[in-house]
């Protein structure tokens, strides 16, 4: 979710104007997919980077932070939707943390749409911290280095048990990752938006949507083979 500050800017507003504005397009692109049967959403809210940002906006966005979970909670556990927030969390004030495992606790069971919050989250840091979480097994001597491999590597990082993300989506004009899924994107499509992230509604998604639908995904296969498979599973 990228272009707030420059939301803002553009309409003589302080860069925190543009914050609380994208929330509205963080409550239409959650309605959105849950409407629509998405699995899974994960939302790049507050990066590990981010704490470099002046403390004032550092703040609103922790403001922001906590009284969105306060309002929208209920609403989401309504809508079936299973919230979980991604990075680590151990930054963010006590009542902060206190809402977040409410909030995840009460959705736990919900069977809807899984939405991720990726919040002091970046993609080193999942790696490690997963790397870590081997490392101490093996030095316990529960596990041998032979057994590590992708599908056990994956099972300790923070998406574990959800598909792999199909779409990427970057708002703002901006082409880059920045830190984000870096594990988890190794065969995600990729798609850029001009729009800032405020500007971002139904059919900015629509259109990403669109265009990643129009895309041939081949995994390493040959083009030739993937339209055969996909005849063979009837065009699926
Ligand atoms: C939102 O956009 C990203 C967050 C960290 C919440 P920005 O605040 O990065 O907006 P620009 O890039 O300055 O326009
Ligand atoms: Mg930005």
């Amino acid at each position: 979710m990228d272009g707030n500050g420059r939301w803002a800017k553009q309409r003589f507003l302080p860069r925190t104007a543009g914050h609380r504005a994208g929330v509205g397009s963080v409550r239409k692109a959650v309605e959105y997919c849950a409407k629509k049967g998405v699995a899974a959403l994960t939302l790049f809210a507050f990066s590990s980077e981010n704490w470099r940002r002046p403390a004032q906006e550092v703040s609103v966005l922790m403001e922001l932070f906590l009284t969105t979970l306060e309002k929208e909670t209920d609403k989401l556990h309504q809508n079936n939707v299973r919230l979980r927030v991604i990075g680590d969390r151990s930054a963010f004030s006590a009542e902060l943390q206190a809402r977040i495992a409410a909030a995840e606790r009460m959705t736990e069971a919900n069977q809807g749409l899984c939405l991720n919050i990726a919040a002091n989250y970046g993609g080193r840091w999942d790696i490690v911290q997963a790397a870590r979480s081997l490392a101490e097994q093996v030095a316990a001597g529960a596990l041998q280095p032979s057994q590590i491999d992708a599908e056990l590597f994956d099972s300790r990082t923070s998406l574990a048990g959800l598909p792999e993300p199909d779409l990427f989506i970057r708002t703002g004009g901006e082409q880059r990752i920045s830190n984000f899924l870096l594990w988890q994107m190794a065969y995600t499509e990729l798609y850029f938006s001009a729009a800032l992230w405020p500007d971002f509604d139904e059919q900015e998604l629509e259109a990403a949507i669109r265009d990643y639908a129009s895309r041939q995904r081949r995994f390493g296969y040959t083009g030739d083979q993937v339209e055969m498979l996909s005849v063979n599973q009837g065009g699926r």
